[in-house]
């Protein structure tokens, strides 16, 4: 396997990573770095990576930790702390400690954020309350989060401004309380809606067995956090469950990597293989070849496509008849998403990709580039070369989050080329080279 060095983005990598930019242009990521991470000698190299994301007009929330810094300066002034990563309770000389270190490393922070012409700014946009008394110990001034103020960090965001947000926080009283910063940014990244929750620490990734769980499906994860015997470190299990709580709260991705190898984040992020862990929700599992019992709830979805003009109109027998080339998503037992996959007997290696339908609740959530990436992979496995997909009003949906071009009826076969013509739809050939299809960004 190569080592990270080598793996680390060219710049003849940049046209792999620009296919990219549109699919998470204007997404909002969290980035949550431990103190160990921001202390060691890869940091400004970290910083360079947020600049590259920030530059790809991807929205970086940055978290930071304290815990390393924390336990160092409890060792120079020989306090013994009463807890180092915000979990247990926080006395008030640890409490005192604790706001020293997170000026510190936010401090360092700002300074590296500077130095790479990044504009940022500390907020108290995140409220915090007092964790209280649990199992009968009372945690002083530990706290958890409260209320995400996503209008201020949303606007920040608007302007280019990366928000910094530390683990010391706010309570309504204007109370200081230490606050685990796992915990902080996976509530950051559900209030914000955030397409990636990533997780940088001294740590290779999540392990299993003494390997690293490259790809890590939500329910896999779930068994692994309850399996006491899977020696997770107490630290990844910390990260390992505030993950699982912000999938479990819809966002797709939560990444665990070793923020101290240089270009990890851009490695983890654009390569597919990626360098640490990368949990995902089960999405594939929703995804599943329509059967024929599926017919009417296709033939509905295909209807209220039809009267926006989107889709063309099918008869319920025209359903039944084709059921075996659909797939569709399924939450909860219902059927909220359809596509189809066209073969052409005169033409092999190309394929058609159409009847693409999400019910419009579901719209923005990844439901449609799901199913068309699902069919690309299909018809790659089934020895297409080639997708064309004809749409009349959602090109932009095709080339800006799909990676399709712009074809011309040339690129069809003759066959469909006389469908068209007959149906008066007028509507726009795109094509998609299968070559270029090895699996999505993490
Ligand atoms: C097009 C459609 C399938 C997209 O489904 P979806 O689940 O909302 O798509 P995703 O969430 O995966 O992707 C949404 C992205 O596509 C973009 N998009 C959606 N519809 C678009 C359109 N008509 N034009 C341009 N971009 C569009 C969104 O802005 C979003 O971009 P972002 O990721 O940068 O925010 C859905 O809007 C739909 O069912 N439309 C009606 C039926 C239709 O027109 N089907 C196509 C005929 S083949």
């Amino acid at each position: 396997m190569p080592s990270p060095r080598e793996r680390a983005i060219k710049p003849t990598d940049l046209r792999g990573i620009l296919r990219y930019v549109p699919m998470f242009r204007d997404h909002v990521f969290v980035i949550a770095v431990d103190g160990a991470v921001v202390g060691h000698e890869n940091f400004v190299n970290l910083v360079t990576d947020i600049a590259v994301l920030r530059s790809l007009a991807i929205k970086v929330v940055l978290v930071h930790g304290i815990g390393h810094q924390l336990s160092e300066l409890a060792a120079e002034h020989r306090i013994t702390p009463s807890d180092a990563h915000g979990e247990g309770p926080t006395d008030a000389p640890t409490m005192a400690l604790a706001r020293e270190a997170a000026a510190l490393v936010s401090q360092t922070i700002l300074e590296h954020l500077s130095q790479a012409g990044l504009r940022c700014a500390i907020t108290n946009a995140v409220r915090a309350t007092r964790t209280g008394v649990i199992k009968g110990r009372d945690h002083l001034f530990t706290g958890k989060v409260e209320k995400v103020d996503t209008a201020l960090l949303t606007s920040m965001l608007g302007q280019d401004i990366l928000p910094l947000v530390t683990p010391i926080l706010c309570d309504r009283e204007g109370q200081s309380l230490r606050v685990n910063s796992d915990h902080l940014a996976a509530e950051l990244a559900v209030a914000l809606g955030a397409s990636k929750l990533i997780y940088l620490t001294p740590h290779p990734g999540l392990t299993v067995g003494g390997e690293v769980k490259v790809n890590l499906p939500e329910d896999e994860l779930a068994a692994l956090l309850a399996d006491r015997r899977s020696g997770l470190e107490p630290r990844l299990r910390s990260k390992a469950q505030h993950a699982a709580f912000a999938l479990d709260e819809g966002v797709p991705r939560a990444h665990i990597l070793d923020g101290r190898v240089f270009g990890g984040l851009l490695i983890e992020i654009f390569d597919k293989v990626g360098l640490g862990t990368m949990v995902h929700a089960n999405d594939y599992d929703r995804i599943r070849p329509a059967r024929k019992k599926d017919a009417q709830s296709l033939y509905n979805l295909a209807r209220h496509g039809a009267r926006a003009d989107a889709l063309v109109a099918r008869s319920r027998q025209q359903i039944e008849q084709s059921v075996a080339d659909f797939v569709v998503y399924e939450i909860d037992d219902s059927i909220i998403g359809c596509a189809a996959l066209r073969r052409f007997e005169s033409q092999p290696a190309l394929m058609e990709i159409g009847a693409v339908y999400v019910q419009p609740f579901y719209h923005g959530r990844g439901v449609g580039t799901k199913l068309v990436e699902f069919l690309k992979r299909k018809a790659k496995e089934a020895g297409a070369r080639k997708l064309v997909a004809l749409t009349t009003q959602t090109q932009g949906f095709f080339t800006g989050s799909c990676g399709f071009e712009e074809g011309s009826v040339a690129d069809l076969p003759a066959q469909r080329r006389k469908e068209l013509k007959a149906s008066g739809r007028n509507s726009r050939v795109l094509t998609f080279p299968l070559s270029r299809f090895s699996g999505s960004p993490r």
